[in-house]
C-alpha cells in the first residue's frame, strides 16, 4: 500500500517539476513513506532517520519529510523527537505536499499537516510507475474493522472505496502501455462498495436505488477481467469475514484472475479471535478453506498469523499449529504481537505473553508454515505453468525470476524470453520457496 501510495506522491510532485532519483544523497527533497503496523517497522524508520540526519548536515537546505502512518499516528510528538523533519504529511493529505513544500522554502518553518478523509481516494491521479511489468491499484483506502491489535484504522482512517470507473479506466491504460498484471490492493478488498462515494456508514443511509445500483468487490472483479482479458489480476487482501462465495466463482469463471489468495487467520483459537474482533470463529473459517478448495481446487492459499496476543494460553497456540495442518497454506507471514498505542488491546487488554514464550510460539509456526511451504510447492513439480517474468533472478544474470498464478516464484533460464512476456514453462523442480523450470520451446 505504501509502495502505491509513494507511486502517488511521486506524480503530484513531478507536476510541480520534481523528477525522482535513485540517489538519495543528491536529492533536494527526501521523503520517506512509513508504516506503524508493528513496534519494529517504526524502530527501522527511526535507524533511517540517523542516516538521513547525517545527510541534512552536509545539505542543510535539503527537505526531509515523512509520510505515511508513522506521520498520522504521531504527529506533533514526531516533530519534537525528530527535529530534522521539515514535514508530516499523513495518508490523506498527499494533495496538500506540492503547497507545503513552498511553505518550508519561503518561511523555512515546520510544517504538519494531517487529518483522515472520509472522501479521499486519489482516484484522479495517475501513478508514476516504474516497473513496466506488473502494477499496484488501490481500490479502497482505510478500514473499519477495528481488529483490537491494529493501528490501521487509526493511521488510515475511515474505508473508502474508488470510484469504479477510475479504476477500470486505469487497468485499461496500464494494458495500453503493455502493463502484463495488476494487483488490486486494499485493507480488505471484499468490503469495497461503490454507490456513488465516500464511508459506508452513508451507505446504510443511501436511498434504495443507489443501494440497488451499487457495485461489490465481485462485481467490480468481473467487470476488470473482462475490460482486460488477457490480463492477469491479483488481489490483496481478503478478509475472512467479508470473503464471498460470488468472488471464488468469479475467480472460477475467469482464467486470467490468479488462482492464489491472501486470507490471513490470525489465530486458530476461537477464544483468541473473539478478543481480536476478527469477526469469525474458527469453525467458520474453516468452511471458507472447504468452499475454496471445493469452488478452486488448484488456488494457493496463504496467510498472517499473530503469536503471543494477550492472554493466548498453550491451548490457543496448539489450535493455531492445528489449523495449520489442517489448511496447509502455500505460504505465510508470521509475527509476534506487539502492542500498538490507542488501539483496543492496548487500552483494554493485558500484554501479558513474555518475550521468551512469544519468540518460541513463534519459531514453532515459522517451523510449521516452512515444512508446509515445501509439501505444498512440489504439487507444481512436473506441470508445465504459465509464467510471468517479473525480472533477472537475484542469484544469476542468466536466468529470469516469475511468479506462476498460484504466486509461486519460478526461476529459468533466459533463453530467448523477454521481461514481461508470459511464457510456458516447464517445472523440473524445487527449492523450499522457489520453483526451477524451463522454458517450452514453441
Ligand atoms: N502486532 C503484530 N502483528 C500485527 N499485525 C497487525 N497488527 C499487529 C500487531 N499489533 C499483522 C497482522 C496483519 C499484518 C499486516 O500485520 O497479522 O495481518
Ligand atoms: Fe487491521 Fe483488521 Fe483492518 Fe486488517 S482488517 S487492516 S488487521 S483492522
Amino acid at each position: 500500500m505504501n509502495f502505491s501510495d509513494s507511486e502517488i506522491v511521486i506524480s503530484l510532485l513531478k507536476e510541480d517539476g520534481f523528477e525522482p532519483t535513485n540517489n538519495f544523497e543528491e536529492a533536494d527533497l527526501l521523503f520517506i513513506n512509513t508504516c506503524s503496523i508493528r513496534e519494529k517497522a517504526e524502530k527501522n524508520v527511526k535507524n533511517r532517520l540517523k542516516i538521513f540526519n547525517i545527510l541534512k548536515k552536509k545539505k542543510p537546505k535539503m527537505i526531509i519529510g515523512m509520510l505515511g502512518c508513522m506521520a498520522e499516528r504521531l504527529k506533533l510528538k514526531l516533530l519534537e523527537e525528530e527535529k530534522l523533519v521539515d514535514l508530516i504529511v499523513g495518508p490523506d493529505s498527499y494533495r496538500d505536499i506540492p503547497y507545503l513544500i513552498k511553505l518550508v522554502e519561503s518561511k523555512n518553518a515546520i510544517n504538519v499537516t494531517f487529518s483522515n478523509s472520509k472522501e479521499e481516494t486519489y482516484a484522479d491521479i495517475k501513478p508514476v510507475r516504474e516497473n513496466g511489468v506488473s502494477a499496484f491499484i488501490s481500490i479502497t483506502r482505510g478500514c473499519d474493522n477495528m481488529c483490537s491489535f491494529c493501528i490501521v484504522p487509526f493511521s488510515r482512517g475511515r474505508e473508502r472505496s474508488r470510484d469504479p470507473k477510475s479504476i477500470i479506466e486505469e487497468c485499461e491504460e496500464l494494458w495500453k502501455k503493455s502493463f502484463q498484471e495488476i494487483t488490486l490492493l486494499g485493507q480488505n478488498v471484499d468490503s469495497y462498495i461503490w454507490y456513488g462515494g465516500g464511508v459506508k456508514k452513508d451507505f446504510h443511509k443511501a436511498s434504495n436505488l443507489k443501494k440497488y445500483t451499487s457495485i461489490n468487490f465481485a462485481k467490480l472483479l468481473e467487470f476488470i477481467a473482462k475490460a482486460v482479458p488477457s490480463m492477469r489480476i491479483r488481489f490483496s487482501t481478503s478478509n475472512p469475514c467479508d470473503m464471498s462465495e460470488e468472488v471464488l466463482e468469479i475467480i472460477s469463471r475467469n482464467t486470467n484472475i490468479c488462482q492464489h489468495l491472501h486470507l490471513p487467520v490470525q489465530s486458530g483459537s476461537t477464544r483468541v479471535l473473539q478478543r481480536m474482533n476478527r469477526k469469525y470463529t474458527r469453525v467458520e473459517y474453516l468452511s471458507l478453506i472447504r468452499m475454496i478448495r471445493k469452488i478452486l481446487p488448484d488456488c494457493s492459499i496463504s496467510n498472517d498469523i499473530i503469536t503471543g496476543f494477550c492472554g493466548e494460553r498453550d491451548q490457543d497456540h496448539n489450535d493455531t499449529l492445528s489449523l495449520m495442518e489442517y489448511v496447509k497454506y502455500d505460504f505465510g507471514y508470521m509475527f509476534a504481537y506487539s502492542s500498538r498505542s490507542g488501539t483496543f488491546a492496548e487500552k483494554n487488554l493485558k500484554d501479558d505473553v513474555t518475550e521468551k514464550i512469544k519468540k518460541r510460539r513463534l519459531s514453532e509456526i515459522i517451523d510449521l508454515q516452512r515444512k508446509h511451504s515445501y509439501e505444498r510447492i512440489q504439487r507444481h513439480v512436473g506441470k508445465v505453468q504459465e509464467v510471468l517474468i517479473e525480472g533477472e533472478s537475484k542469484k544469476s544474470k542468466f536466468h529470469w525470476y516469475g511468479r506462476n498464478s498460484q504466486s509461486a516464484v519460478v526461476v529459468f533460464p533466459k533463453d530467448n524470453s523477454h521481461l514481461g512476456d508470459l511464457v510456458k514453462v516447464k517445472i523440473n523442480d524445487c527449492t523450499a520457496a522457489t520453483l526451477i523450470g524451463e522454458v517450452l520451446k514453441h
